[in-house]
């Protein structure tokens, strides 16, 4: 499979806002300092905490990983409070204002925001392409108008690339098409209900 999971370790493409993403994350490193690193679902956040983590020396580093909590706002708020050193109110009226009040003295702190943007679309068209390069394919499979739909529909996401094009493919696929068009390219968007 060209696009999805099995590649994404192994193989990820540099696109620019991942590896601009993990230069930030490597100078807070060496810097002891802190960064939010943030974008919308599917943009590479994860993807990009991962490559700058899996560089780190283990004996000299520990990687602590939060996934999205399901422990509520009021779990959060006292999360937030004990994390940063502070005794936790029991009632949740009091708790919300001590939170926004450790996060201010945090945010002073924060040495580096990075908001990690979508593909453009000469960035998608090469991301599809180096995706299907690692699976074997080297001659055109996908037309320029198809990736062009892919590109609007996506917002330049990788995950949405990475369903659009599985999508798309298949769609191909079932209509007997050696190649993917802006019709098996429309398929996935309605598919995947990305229009
Ligand atoms: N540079 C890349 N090369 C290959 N695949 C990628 C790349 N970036 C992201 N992907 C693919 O996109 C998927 C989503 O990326 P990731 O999980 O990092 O997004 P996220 O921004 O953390 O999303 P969420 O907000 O949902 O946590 C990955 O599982 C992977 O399949
Ligand atoms: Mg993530």
């Amino acid at each position: 499979m060209p696009f999805g999971r099995p590649w994404h370790r192994r193989s990820c493409t540099d696109t620019p806002g991942r590896a601009e993403a993990v230069a930030r994350i490597d100078w807070c490193i060496s810097q002891y300092a802190f960064g939010v690193i943030t974008g919308e679902g599917g943009v590479a956040k994860t993807v990009a905490i991962r490559a700058a983590t899996a560089a780190l020396d283990a004996s000299r580093h520990v990687t602590i990983y939060l996934r999205n909590p399901s422990v509520g706002v009021r779990g959060m708020l006292h999360h937030i409070v004990a994390t940063l050193g502070h005794v936790t109110s029991c009632y949740t009226a009091a708790l919300a204002p001590q939170a926004a009040e450790a996060l201010a003295a945090l945010d002073q702190r924060i040495a580096v925001r990075y908001a990690i943007a979508g593909m453009r679309p000469t960035e998608t068209g090469d991301y599809i392409t180096h995706h299907l390069g690692l699976a074997g394919r080297t001659d055109t499979l996908f037309r320029a108008d198809a990736i062009t739909l892919i590109d609007n529909a996506s917002h330049g996401y990788p995950r949405a690339v990475n369903s659009l094009a599985v999508n798309a493919l298949t769609a191909a696929f079932a209509k007997n098409s050696t190649i993917v068009d802006e019709k098996a390219a429309r398929v996935a968007i309605t598919e995947t209900g990305a229009d």
